[in-house]
C-alpha cells in the first residue's frame, strides 16, 4: 500500500478475529521495526511477538490486579472511570498477538568522557531511548495496516510492568516499554478526529 494511504488508514484497533497471524507476518513487522532510526543507531530493543492466549490471559489479570490498587474515592464515577481503563489496559489479552517492546541502555558517546550518569545524560536529552521506541513503534503500527491487520499501542498495562517482566521473561539490562496488540480488525474502527493543519502547523521562516 503507498505510505501516504497507509498512514491516513491508520486506526487503533482494539478488537480482533479470532484468526491467528503468521509467524512470518509477526518477523516482518519486527524486521521493520528494526529499520527505524535509533540513538547512536544503538537499536537497544527486543521485540517479543506473544501469541500464547494463556500467557496473554495471565498478564492481563496482572495489569487488572494492578489497577484495582490504585487508591480512589469510592465514588461511581471513579468505579466507572477504573473498569473503562481497565478494559482499555487489558483488552490485548483478546488479540491474536502481542508485541511487546523491551529496552537495553544504549551507550552514549558523552558517558565515557565526561562525569554525568547515563540516567542524568538520557534525561539531558529527553529520554532518546523512549524517543527510539517510538519510532520502532510506529513503524509497527503502519506495517501491520499495510500487511491488512489491526493494531493497536498500548501503554497503560505498564502498570504492571515488573509482574509482565517476569511473566514474559525479560531481564536487565532490559525493560519493558509498551505493548502493541494486533489482529485482524473485527470490525471498521471510526477513524478519530484529528486536529486541522492549522491549528497544529507553525512556519518559522
Ligand atoms: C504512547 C501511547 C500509549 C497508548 N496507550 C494506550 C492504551 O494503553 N490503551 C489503549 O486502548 N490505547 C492506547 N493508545 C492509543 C490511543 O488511545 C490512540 O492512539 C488515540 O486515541 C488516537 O486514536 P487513533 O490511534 O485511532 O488515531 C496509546 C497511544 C499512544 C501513542
Amino acid at each position: 500500500m503507498e505510505l501516504k494511504q497507509v498512514i491516513e488508514n491508520r486506526t487503533s484497533t482494539r478488537t480482533f478475529l479470532n484468526e491467528l497471524i503468521p509467524v512470518a507476518d509477526l518477523k516482518e513487522l519486527v524486521r521493520r521495526a528494526g529499520l527505524a532510526p535509533s540513538v547512536n543507531n544503538y537499536q537497544p530493543w527486543i521485540f517479543y511477538a506473544i501469541t500464547n492466549s494463556g500467557l496473554l490471559n495471565k498478564m492481563a489479570i496482572k495489569v487488572a490486579e494492578k489497577l484495582k490498587e490504585i487508591p480512589t474515592n469510592n465514588s461511581i464515577a471513579a468505579k466507572n472511570l477504573l473498569s473503562q481503563v481497565e478494559w482499555f489496559a487489558t483488552f490485548f489479552e483478546n488479540a491474536p498477538a502481542v508485541i511487546a517492546i523491551a529496552m537495553d541502555e544504549y551507550e552514549s558517546v558523552l558517558e565515557m568522557g565526561v562525569q554525568i550518569s547515563h540516567e542524568e545524560i538520557n534525561k539531558m536529552r529527553n529520554y532518546p531511548d523512549i524517543q527510539s521506541a517510538g519510532a520502532a513503534i510506529q513503524n509497527i503500527l503502519l506495517s501491520a495496516v499495510d500487511l491488512g491487520y489491526g493494531a493497536c499501542w498500548l501503554s497503560a498495562p505498564m502498570i504492571a510492568k515488573s509482574e509482565l517482566e517476569k511473566l514474559i521473561g525479560i531481564q536487565p539490562p532490559h525493560h519493558l516499554i509498551a505493548f502493541v496488540a494486533i489482529g485482524k480488525p473485527s470490525k471498521v474502527t471510526q477513524q478519530k478526529q484529528k486536529k486541522n493543519l492549522e491549528e497544529i502547523f507553525r512556519l518559522i521562516d
